[in-house]
């Protein structure tokens, strides 16, 4: 067991195979990061996290693989955890020794809470849960995992458009690629740091992100430089300011899937169908863009009402259940 250097190509490219060989095995679709942009993040991090990574080896062979991820810029006492083993090597106790030096590593750190996430079939505990449960980890969020069908459901949009128009008049969806236009920085920072309060977390020890220009901007030019893209869609009311957000994330290396990522209407500005009018204006913005982009993921908390009804309406169907486990180191 021991610490590698994701810069090193071959070393990365193995860690990379184990992650994406195991979720093989018992994932409901493949949403696994595609290698040409592991292999920038695992080499190059990003700054507003520090990654560890971890190698289990069989002699030269490296069987096992785990990451932690350690917020820099808030949530400090936080440490996201995760751990591969090849399909080959399971039950053979490599999960649990690498899942040790990880809280090690985590503790010499002075982080204080370790997070976890496993997904499994609707209804049952999946491996992972088994897994971390054994090593003291307790179910803090239940998340269903949902994806909806772009070319089966674009015929619907339509009439969603004329239905929602009446009830969100007043408000002015705005929607961008990538780089969030500048006079629209202060909302969309605002809009991110409401959004931990704001959406469902059930135990989880989250605080509320710090947002500014500066992590606005680093975190695109280091998406872009990874391949990732944003397609986002925010309402703006009649005084100018931002009072919801939708974002999906597409990765040009696998831009026939895409990841709908957060969405937040700011309490005050509820039921009039902002959620559901940026959603589907975001989703044809989406296919203009990346007219080859046919599924969209999604996960939120089976508590939430609201979101789980637009999803609904939008047609997304539940596929798996992610459970996220946490415990205090
Ligand atoms: C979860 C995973 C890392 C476990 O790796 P592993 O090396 O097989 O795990 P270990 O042999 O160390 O098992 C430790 C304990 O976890 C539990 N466990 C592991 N696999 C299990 C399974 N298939 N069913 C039930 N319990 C299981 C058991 O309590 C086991 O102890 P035991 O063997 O003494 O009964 C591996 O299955 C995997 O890569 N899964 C996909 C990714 C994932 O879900 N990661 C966990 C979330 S970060």
């Amino acid at each position: 067991m021991r610490e590698i250097d994701g810069g090193d190509t071959p070393v990365a490219r193995r860690f990379w195979e184990i992650g994406r060989d195991a979720e093989a095995a018992y994932r409901a679709y493949d949403f696994f990061v595609p290698w040409a942009t592991a292999k920038i993040v695992l080499s190059k991090g990003r700054t507003d996290t520090d990654l560890l990574l971890l190698g289990a080896f069989d002699g030269q062979q490296m069987i096992g693989a785990a990451s932690v991820a350690m917020p820099l810029l808030d949530n400090l006492h936080l440490a996201y955890v995760s751990v591969h083993v090849h399909p080959e090597h399971q039950r053979h106790g490599i999960g649990r020794a690498l899942a040790g030096a990880c809280e090690v590593a985590v503790r010499q750190r002075g982080r204080r809470v370790a997070v976890g996430e496993s997904y499994g079939r609707p209804g049952s505990r999946g491996v992972g849960q088994h897994f971390a449960e054994s090593l003291g980890y307790a179910v803090a969020l239940e998340d269903g995992i949902k994806v909806v069908d772009l070319d089966a459901t674009e015929p619907t949009w339509a009439a969603m458009e004329q239905e929602v128009a009446p009830r969100s008049a007043g408000y002015t969806l705005v929607g961008w690629y990538d780089a969030v236009p500048p006079e629209h920085v202060a909302g969309y920072c605002r809009i991110s740091e409401a959004f931990n309060d704001e959406a469902p977390s059930g135990d989880l020890e989250l605080e509320a992100e710090a947002w500014d220009e500066d992590r606005v901007r680093t975190r695109e030019a280091e998406n872009l430089s990874a391949g990732r893209h944003d397609v986002s869609t925010a309402a703006i009311a009649r005084d100018g300011t931002m009072v919801g957000l939708t974002e999906i994330g597409i990765n040009e290396n696998a831009s026939h899937r895409g990841f709908q990522s957060g969405t937040l209407v700011l309490p005050d500005h509820r039921g009039r169908a902002l959620g559901l009018a940026m959603k589907v204006a975001n989703q044809r913005s989406l296919r203009t863009r990346f007219p080859e982009c046919t599924v969209l993921m999604t996960g939120n908390a089976g508590v939430n009402v609201a979101m789980n009804a637009v999803n609904e309406r939008l047609g997304y169907r539940l596929v798996e259940t992610c459970v996220e486990l946490q415990k205090e180191l």
